[in-house]
């Protein structure tokens, strides 16, 4: 038995010790928000915390991870009550096809949280790991600006309505 710690529940799962944390998160635990994308450490889609510092959860055995908190997209908002990271995605309109975005948002998450106020370089360095194939690495950089700056002016649907009726 291994015992996991994710998003403040402990779960107790009967897995091989060196199934990938990635399964034991998507399959086992039903958090479908992490993503496969490489499987190879090279890409980030399958982000999360461990002790609130960025991991990849593809090349991580659940054995090396039994006892520590480990933190899903799931963990860090949802529904009314989102991250101001998940609001500044938003409000900056961030994803595109959305696959890296997860991952994304952990990294960026984990970096805030260890740099309030990142400069450019900061940011680079702390998301370089995070490939993004629809290329949205600007937006990705201003939203964690907008998000550090804590000045989030949501989306609102409403007003993309109006202008699409009156131009
Ligand atoms: S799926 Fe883990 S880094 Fe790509
Ligand atoms: S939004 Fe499509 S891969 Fe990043």
């Amino acid at each position: 038995m291994i015992t996991l710690r994710v998003n403040g529940q402990t779960h107790q799962l009967d897995v091989d010790p060196n199934m990938p944390l990635l399964w034991a998160i998507r399959e086992n635990l039903h958090l479908s928000g992490t993503k496969f994308g490489c499987g190879m450490a090279q890409c980030g889609a399958c982000t999360v915390h461990l002790n609130g510092s960025p991991i990849r959860s593809c090349v991580t055995p659940v054995s090396a991870v039994a006892g520590g908190e480990i933190t899903t997209i799931e963990g860090i908002g949802g529904g009314d009550d989102l991250h101001v990271v998940q609001q500044a995605w938003i409000a900056e309109q961030v994803p595109q096809c959305g696959y890296c975005q997860s991952g994304q948002i952990m990294s960026a998450v984990a970096l805030l949280e260890n740099n309030p106020n990142p400069d450019d370089e900061a940011i680079d360095q702390a998301m370089a790991g995070n490939i993004c194939r629809c290329g949205m690495y600007g937006r990705i950089r201003k939203a964690i600006k907008v998000a550090a700056g804590g000045d989030v002016q949501m989306f609102d649907p409403a007003d993309l309505q109006e202008e699409v009726q009156h131009g």
